[in-house]
């Protein structure tokens, strides 16, 4: 049989900013699949790079007095240590801004325009003249044309969640320099995605290529009528001049992707093999793992690109879900925006590795990171099941046993049985990237070896019969070495100590099924040290102390975020806290005529002041008192001009009209609604 190869990234992180344990979600989930084929003796290579280009690296530099270039050199050093320290390895990191990839975005573009897949049309924008650029919605600010909130974004107002164009905003500013930007036109090219709707319905639907509530969330796009992607930008912009035009550049999220393959192209330079034994060979699998936020980029853009271009198409795009810590998403100022850095100051990189692939199964659904159960795993599970049993079999041989394994005695029938079981569902578990599962198996077979441990007590055999006690030992040595195998896709490090205990070479997947006996071991070496929950205190401490700047995030550029449609779960939905409030006061707002200030009695829960753009509907305000109404009670607090909204109640309708959700009179101030 031919040797399976297989073709792994992550998403690339964008080089302006550090990587932070969401982030490691991903790239830890990759580098333990990774491992895992590379243990069944596949050739698993894993590629990422950093993502360079775009408006908001440009203005960045350009605010810090530095160069782009300086700016993703910075990034591109701090990534890699910070994932060499959290044991995540690339076949090759590399970087969009480099010329394998400035080549290959050429030849795509060329494809697509060969196929005659390219339009071009005329968008008009905002502009600055100060900074001669054109400026994505997020760096335009201005004041809201809905509830005049002030310093609101380009596109939406944090203050009433209103969305509109920058052309709406009321005195709007370039967020660079401060001057009113004004409106431009030029012309730019688009990917008339359209052309390709067919093929696209058709890879998407195939049950190989997306999991189930992916394709769910992707085919309405193809079947509502995919508009046209614009795939330029106006200079100057950081990235690569499109070839042929005047002044235009590929957008950030047309290189992007395209830096999987040149990452690729690169590594095969460096070792002597071919780019195509990858992209064009049809045997070759490609699995791109990315987040739920950027599904629309990697499930229509890229299979587009990747048809015109006549290369291989992703085997499976593998979507993940948001990491939350203590149940909500991660917040500056709540400490739980954790640097990978910051981390790795206060705690070994195994527990987390560890944590998260008790949580990675395969499915969509966010991942929580709460402080309780990462203590208990990693002291439960990790310390007291799995490091335990290494102590308890290997260090006895050691102190005791001359430090050589005996022959596995006739009662260990049933743990020997139950080894080969562990071991063949977890890699069934592996395959379909249920890591979870791989763990559950691990941490059983270790739990089953120290029962077994337990139960035929080789200190108390020792006193009478040695040689008893060494085969007991040996039994469980074995089954460690088993739950060792399982568990170096996660931890490497600490199954490659295992393995220079056990002195085994290779430790790969067959190593599993082997018998080791009759022979010396290696010096005993504790495996891993309990956790304190003051360690993850004092991590969360620092967390809230480096605050670094005020950059927004960036969910993509500004430009597509409206088309990401972020799956809901079901347990993101239940995460919504509905209750009966009953309409205590209702007034107008001064300076804000959208407004209604309410005072809502949510019954055992207390008193809530809400801020509602509902004035229009309700001329007077007086009339809305007592009535019952639905509260979203779990909603952050939201700072506005006038005083802080505590909620948010639930109404229909938009423009013409708008109807409030009401209760009947009996219903109780406070109740859940479910
Ligand atoms: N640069 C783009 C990807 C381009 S791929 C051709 C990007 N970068 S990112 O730095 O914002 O995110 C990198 C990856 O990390 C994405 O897959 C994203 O979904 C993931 N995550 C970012 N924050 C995350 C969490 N809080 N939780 C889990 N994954 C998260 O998007
Ligand atoms: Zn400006």
């Amino acid at each position: 049989m031919r040797q399976r190869r297989i073709l792994l990234t992550s998403a690339l992180p964008y080089a302006n900013g550090s990587i932070h344990i969401g982030h490691l979600v991903e790239y830890i989930y990759t580098d333990i699949w990774a491992r895992y084929l590379r243990m069944t003796g596949a050739e698993a290579r894993y590629f990422c790079a950093d993502d360079t280009h775009g408006t908001p690296i440009q203005i960045r530099a350009m605010k810090e007095g530095r160069s782009p270039e300086e700016l993703i050199r910075h990034y591109h050093e701090e990534h890699q240590r910070d994932f060499r320290d959290f044991q995540i390895e690339f076949d090759c990191f590399h970087s969009t801004h480099s010329e394998e990839n400035r080549r290959w975005s050429e030849r795509i573009f060329a494809a697509a325009k060969e196929k005659g897949h390219i339009a071009r049309r005329v968008v008009e924008q905002t502009y600055c003249a100060h900074d001669k650029m054109f400026l994505p919605d997020r760096f335009v600010r201005g004041n809201c044309p809905k509830c005049g909130a002030e310093d609101q974004y380009g596109d939406s107002c944090e203050a009433c969640s209103a969305t509109y164009t920058t052309t709406e905003l009321v005195k709007p500013r370039c967020a660079v320099c401060g001057n009113p930007p004004e409106r431009k036109s030029s012309e730019h090219l688009f990917f008339e995605l359209q052309k390709l709707s067919a093929e696209l319905h058709a890879w998407t639907k195939h049950p190989d290529h997306l999991q189930a509530e992916v394709a769910n969330s992707v085919q309405p796009w193809i079947e509502g009528g995919l508009r046209d992607w614009d795939i330029s930008r106006d200079g100057p912009y950081f990235g690569f001049p499109i070839p042929g035009e005047d002044n235009l550049y590929f957008y950030v999220w047309m290189d992007a992707p395209i830096g999987y393959i040149a990452t690729t192209q690169r590594w095969c330079d460096e070792n002597g093999r071919q780019v195509e034994e990858f992209w064009s060979d049809p045997e070759t699998e490609i699995y791109h793992v990315i987040g739920k936020d950027i599904v629309y980029f990697h499930c229509l853009f890229w299979p587009a690109m990747l048809m015109d271009a006549d290369l291989n198409l992703p085997t499976s795009v593998v979507v993940h879900g948001f990491l939350t810590v203590e149940g909500t998403k991660m917040s500056k100022s709540r400490g739980t925006l954790i640097n990978a850095r910051t981390y790795l100051d206060h705690l070994p990189p195994e527990y987390l590795r560890y944590y998260f692939a008790t949580k990675l199964n395969g499915r969509v659904e966010d991942i929580d990171l709460s402080f309780e159960d990462f203590t208990n795993r990693v002291n439960s599970e990790l310390v007291n099941k799995i490091a335990n049993l290494a102590s308890r079999s290997l260090s006895f041989v050691e102190k005791r046993l001359d430090g050589r394994l005996g022959h596995i005695p006739d009662d260990a029938g049933s743990l020997m049985a139950a080894r080969r079981q562990a071991l063949h569902k977890a890699q069934a578990a592996y395959e379909r990237r249920d890591v979870a599962a791989a763990v559950d198996e691990a941490v059983t077979l270790a739990e089953q070896g120290n029962l077994y441990l337990q139960s035929r007590a080789p200190w108390e055999a020792m006193k009478s019969d040695p040689e008893r006690a060494r085969a007991i030992c040996t039994a469980a040595a074995n089954a460690m070495m088993t739950v060792g195998v399982i568990i170096r896709p996660v931890l490497p490090v600490l199954a490659d100590r295992l393995a220079a205990m056990l002195q085994v070479s290779p430790f790969d997947w067959r190593a599993g099924e082997a018998t080791l006996e009759d022979r010396a071991i290696g010096k005993f070496e504790h495996l891993a040290g309990r956790v304190q929950r003051e360690q993850l205190d004092a991590i969360v401490e620092a967390s809230r102390a480096d605050e670094p700047d005020a950059t927004p995030p960036l969910a993509g550029e500004s430009y597509e975020v409206e088309e990401l449609q972020p799956i809901c779960e079901f347990t993101d939905f239940a995460k919504v806290d509905l209750r009966v409030a009953r309409i205590v006061t209702a007034e107008t707002v001064k300076k804000a005529d959208k407004l209604l200030r309410l005072e809502l009695c949510l019954g055992p829960l207390g008193r809530r002041n809400v801020f509602a753009g509902i004035r229009k509907a309700f001329p007077e305000p007086g009339a809305l008192e007592g009535r019952h109404v639905v509260c979203v009670a779990n909603l952050a607090p939201r700072k506005m001009r006038f005083g802080v909204s505590e909620g948010m109640v639930l109404a229909a309708g938009d423009g013409a009209g708008i109807h409030l959700l009401e209760l009947d009179a009996d219903a109780r101030p406070g109740d859940r609604i479910s």
